[in-house]
């Protein structure tokens, strides 16, 4: 097998985490490090660390972590071949041929075959659009629907001509495997035997990832016939679930507005383009779900969506406020006048018009409440009904003062006071859960052993930044202050290194380790700042030196009361009083 670790090293050594991370998630500086919001899990507050002295990153919330390479697989779940190749090609590192032949390289394969597939089908779709008679009606269509030329080429926009064979007869000369057409969806299998095209007929449009790969591709009817849209399925290199139309394109829009403009259909996304607003995507007909939007919060910290005015849009716009609260991104819901969608109304109103109207968006919590009071009677029945809808909503919100203010605002706009929402959300939430008592109970214990916690970490943390003291703190057998089994693993492995091996750099610790947690754990310390300044150290350990006394004495105390030693008991217990003060840390 060939050693990845010259290219591997050579990449760490060109690529600058910061940057690296920092296209995909927007990163605030914050001390030495840099924080956001996790693209990996929920949160409304920046957990997510990076680190430039160190190179790395860590999430607090979700103990994800690592190196460039980590984040690269995570983000793109590849495995590690893939981002070796990927960020080799990004930083111009050369791997040499040799560099393949593992289990991933099937899979790698496959996608590879796919993506040479679905570019060469995006290639056909141009030239078929740009074909003097058969692409004219497709040209005439887009024309009619105010698609300009810029956009078209932009988005590599293609027509499916009128033929049962286009496509399968194009893919077949360039020697394209049949079944491999089939995997990418543009090819269907007849029962019979032999293949014809998905797409006939229709306007393409190829959808792109962030790596600006074809990944699949939407089709359109001409005219008013069924279906109107034609997807590609599912396939290894497609999801639907977490795909946004247009990403490719507007991330750095996104970024620079601070804010992500969601439309549902294609042709609303390239409307709001050719009008300059560029910070735009498109879900492909599906709802909302928690991977669109965890994409999303990494470029901007607010999302306007933009809901027709029909029952569809708004039942659309009501059922994903959960998701934008789950998933912490601030959310408004823009509502479109009757009988337009995004790309007409845009077409007639010009872009300040729609401005306009997304000025307008209010916050979907709002919207969400206004909703469903216009759907209620104002009655007491009514309200019920109401509150009803809402409490599991106010329940999703994590943040206190966020729900202080709702609850506000709820209690305002329904006319009931504040105080009975919350003694209901409490009931309502006490009943949600039928472990609380356990859970309760949990949280108590905890508080009871938060003091022996103090301890663990306070040593993980000086003995991470400071390993020359591993020896003395070994010496001393401060073990004994220690409760958690991940910190009990860590500072073993670092006594054993500093204090047997006399070794001198934490770099290579992590692989020491081993277990998980142990990993994650020592990655969150090393990205931590030292709660010492260097000229404290010295008290630090001494103190550490100290409290380990104190434990064994009263370990002793407890042992000579057992014992009925009332001589031995008397000793220790004058011992123990003439501790210096502070060692009660
Ligand atoms: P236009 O009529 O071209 O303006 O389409 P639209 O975008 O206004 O259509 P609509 O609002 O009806 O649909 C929004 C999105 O849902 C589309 O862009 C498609 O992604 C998807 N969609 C609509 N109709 C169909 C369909 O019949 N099949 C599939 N698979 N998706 C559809
Ligand atoms: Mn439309």
């Amino acid at each position: 097998m060939m050693s990845y670790e010259s290219p591997k090293d050579e990449i760490k050594r060109a690529a600058d985490i910061v940057e690296l991370i920092g296209q995909y998630v927007q990163l605030k500086k914050a001390g030495r490090n840099y924080v956001g919001l996790c693209p990996f899990h929920a949160e409304k507050d920046p957990s997510f660390t990076v680190s430039p002295e160190r190179q790395t990153f860590h999430c607090f919330g979700c103990k994800k972590g690592g190196d460039v390479f980590s984040f690269w697989m995570e983000y793109h779940s590849c495995e590690f071949p893939e981002a070796l190749r990927e960020l080799a090609e990004r930083y111009h590192v050369t791997i040499s041929k040799g560099f393949s032949g593992d289990a991933w390289r099937e899979k790698e394969a496959l996608k590879e075959a796919l993506f040479n597939i679905t570019e060469k089908a995006a290639t056909y779709f141009q030239m078929e659009l740009g074909h003097n008679v058969r692409g004219k009606a497709a040209r005439e269509y887009l024309r009619r629907r105010s698609v300009s030329k810029e956009i078209v080429s932009e988005f590599r926009l293609g027509y499916a001509p009128d033929k049962w064979e286009g496509l399968t007869s194009f893919l077949k000369s360039r020697k394209v495997s049949m079944d491999m057409a089939v995997q990418a969806g543009l090819v269907v299998e007849r029962k019979g035997g032999g293949h014809y095209d998905r797409f006939r007929n229709r306007v393409i449009f190829p959808i792109l990832d962030l790596r600006q790969q074809i990944i699949g591709f939407g089709g359109r009817v001409l005219d008013d016939s069924l279906p109107k849209y034609l997807n590609t399925p599912e396939s290894p290199i497609f999801h639907k679930g977490e795909t946004l139309y247009g990403l490719h394109a507007s991330h750095q829009a996104i970024r620079q507005k601070g804010r992500t403009v969601i439309v549902e259909g294609y042709m609303d996304c390239l409307a709001l383009r050719k009008y300059g607003l560029d910070e735009v995507v498109a879900t492909l007909g599906t709802a909302l779900t928690d991977r669109h939007i965890r994409k999303l919060k990494g470029y901007a910290p607010e999302a306007v969506v933009v809901f027709d005015s029909d029952e569809a849009g708004k039942k659309a716009a009501l059922k994903s406020l959960p998701v934008f609260l789950n998933e912490g991104l601030s959310a408004r819901a823009a509502l479109l006048p009757d009988g337009h969608d995004p790309d007409s109304f845009i077409n007639e109103k010009g872009a300040d018009g729609f401005s306009r109207l997304l000025d307008k968006a209010s916050f979907m919590f709002d919207f969400f409440l206004e909703q469903k009071l216009k759907q209620s009677d104002s009655d007491v029945e009514g309200k019920v009904r109401v509150l009803k809808e809402i409490f599991p909503v106010l329940g999703l919100l994590h943040n206190d003062a966020q729900r202080a203010l709702y609850v506000r605002r709820v209690s305002e706009r329904v006319g009931i006071k504040e105080d009975v929402i919350w003694s209901q959300l409490r009931s309502v939430r006490k009943t949600r859960s039928e472990k609380s008592v356990e859970s309760n109970l949990r949280q108590q214990l905890a508080a009871s052993r938060a003091e022996k916690r103090v301890s663990d970490l306070q040593l993980l943390n000086l003995l991470v930044h400071y390993p020359h003291t591993a020896v003395r703190l070994a010496e001393c057998e401060c073990k004994v202050l220690l409760s958690d089994p991940v910190i009990m693993e860590i500072v073993e492995t670092i006594f054993e290194k500093f204090g047997l091996e006399g070794q001198h750099s934490v770099e290579d610790l992590p692989e020491s380790l081993k277990t998980e947690s142990a990993r994650n754990r020592l990655r969150e310390t090393l990205i931590e700042p030292s709660y010492y300044p260097e000229e404290t150290v010295e008290q630090a350990v001494a103190e550490f030196e100290e409290k380990v006394k104190r434990v064994k004495i009263s370990a002793s105390i407890l042992r000579a009361r057992e014992r009925g030693d009332i001589e031995d008991l008397n000793r220790l217990l004058k011992l123990k009083a003439q501790g210096p003060p502070g060692s009660h840390v």
